[in-house]
């Protein structure tokens, strides 16, 4: 039988075969023989590959290839060791892995470590907070929370609703066959046109839609600042995009002072309207940094997990059972054009493990960087201060240490009280956890209760093949044709 496993098609004794080398137990220090300095503890085991591109090659062509895992597990295996060094985007770099590693990354932000970006990121967004002051980031970072806790996003449930219902119409009713992530781009990248900044129009998301994606696909590749290379159309895109917001912002504040607008309708009205701890309110360019990166955030990574749900409940007919029957109870409950709520979303908790259990397969972010603030130790291995260190939701997700038989899809391992601490990451965690962890969770519900109460489906290409680049996403866009229940 051949299954499905972080975008890599893997046959059952492969992964036997693979899942024995992969987690050997935690490594006492390493003798010197790695690059130690002196009589003090060595560097992680580990190799730097090429001058200047390092292994970024291999890094990035795990991903390309459809395997990401692959970089990571090569490596523990390899070097029998749960940290290890490498070179990456032009970065000298240690790779964390397991609970452990992401428990240590998580309980020292801002202490040992703080967050780290490669420089395309930087250069993609110059006055966004990395390069601004690190006191201005956290301070940044702390407000933004704000915006998208529970408690301010009840509100915006109607809304998604609203929004889904226009989607399904425009883009999946009355069609024999769909591809899917297209669509599901379109999903996120409309709520979020709508709940960040009153952009609701189709024409005008649109406008934004084609630069999103040029933004999007040059944020993590190769820094070469040349006409026509990816990292070139993202800059461009960028100034075009904030740009634009800027515009929106000046108009915005102009609608609230004559009470056109209102407090609350989205995040910029309340990034307008909220001052920090000293009575501060953000700039116009602040506001559209920030909002930039919302929709950057926000955008591919919900796209990816909708996919993913499309293609997992195809896949699996007992699981589309489930999350059918628990959506057409709370659907059935509704009045005649009745919208979803807040209460409705709390009742969708088989729905959201199956989301879970997708977001732990394929995650739409393979992990994030960190810099070492000052030289310290992990696993018996020295850190120097710079370094980079990235942690890999892979190296926890598919790990049978962490989730017993890993590759089985099991909805279940989200009952109770869930997985151990620090193994299932998805969002990150510790004080930089992702902000948009709630909103994602609204959004990702609201689809699969549009989803399933109109359709059955299937895949046209059943072996389609898995491209990482950063995110996940099905090669041809996952077509599938669709069943339309019978009214
Ligand atoms: C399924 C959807 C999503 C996933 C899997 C996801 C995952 C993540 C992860 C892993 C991080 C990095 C944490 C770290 O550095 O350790 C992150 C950061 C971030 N996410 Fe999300 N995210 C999702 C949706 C969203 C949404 C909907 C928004 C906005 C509404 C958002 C906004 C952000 C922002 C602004 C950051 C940067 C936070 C910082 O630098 O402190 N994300 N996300």
């Amino acid at each position: 039988m051949r299954v499905l496993l972080m975008g890599m098609y893997f046959t059952d004794q492969e992964k036997l075969a693979n899942s024995s080398s992969l987690l050997p137990p935690l490594m006492k220090p390493a003798k010197n023989k790695s690059g130690g300095r002196g009589g003090a503890a060595p560097l992680p085991p580990g190799k730097t590959g090429w001058p200047v591109v390092g292994e970024s090659l291999e890094f990035l062509s795990t991903g390309w290839k459809g395997h990401p895992e692959k970089f990571i597990f090569d490596r523990i295996s390899k070097y029998s060791s749960h940290v290890f060094k490498t070179h990456l985007l032009g970065e000298k770099a240690a790779v964390f892995c397991g609970a452990s590693g992401n428990k240590f990354l998580f309980s020292n932000e801002n202490k040992l470590v703080q967050a780290w970006w490669p420089s395309s990121v930087d250069k993609v967004f110059p006055s966004s907070s990395q390069s601004s002051s690190k006191e201005e980031a956290i301070k940044m970072r702390k407000m933004l929370p704000n915006f998208l806790k529970p408690e301010a996003l009840q509100r915006y449930v109607g809304i998604m609703d609203h929004i889904a219902q226009r989607h399904f119409a425009d883009g999946w009713e009355n069609k024999e066959n769909v591809v899917v992530f297209p669509l599901t781009k379109n999903y996120t990248f409309w709520l979020a046109c709508r709940l960040f900044v009153s952009v609701e129009d189709p024409n005008h998301v649109n406008k934004f839609a084609e630069p999103f994606n040029l933004l999007a696909a040059g944020l993590i590749s190769i820094p070469v600042d040349l006409p026509g290379t990816p990292f070139n159309r993202a800059i461009k895109a960028s100034n075009f995009i904030r740009k634009e917001l800027v515009s929106i912002i000046k108009q915005r504040k102009i609608d609230l002072a004559e009470g056109k607008a209102s407090p609350t309708q989205d995040i910029l009205s309340h990034m307008l309207l909220t001052s920090d701890e000293n009575g501060k309110f953000m700039t116009e360019l602040d506001i559209a940094d920030k909002i930039l990166g919302l929709l950057i955030g926000g955008h591919d990574t919900a796209s990816s997990a909708c996919a993913f749900i499309v293609k997992y409940l195809a896949e699996l007919p007992e699981i589309y059972q489930g999350v059918y029957n628990e959506q057409m109870e709370i659907a059935n409950s509704k009045k005649p054009g009745e919208l979803l709520n807040w209460d409705d979303i709390q009742k969708m908790k088989y729905s959201w493990n199956v989301a879970c259990e997708v977001l732990r397969l394929a995650p739409p972010l393979q992990g994030a960087f960190r810099e070492a603030l000052t030289d310290f130790m992990f696993n018996g291995f020295s850190i120097p201060k710079g370094w980079k260190i990235y942690w890999s939701a892979n190296s926890t997700h598919i790990n049978p240490e962490c989730f017993p038989d890993p590759k089985k899809f099991d909805p279940s391992r989200f009952e109770g009280s869930g997985p151990a601490p620090y193994t299932f990451v998805p969002f990150g965690g510790g004080p930089r956890m992702c902000p948009g962890k709630e909103y994602a969770r609204l959004e990702i519900l609201v689809f699969m209760h549009h989803l399933v109460k109109r359709f059955r489906w299937e895949k046209m290409i059943p072996d389609e093949k898995i491209v990482v680049n950063p995110m996940p996403v099905p090669a041809k866009g996952l077509p599938v044709r669709l069943y339309p229940h019978k009214a």
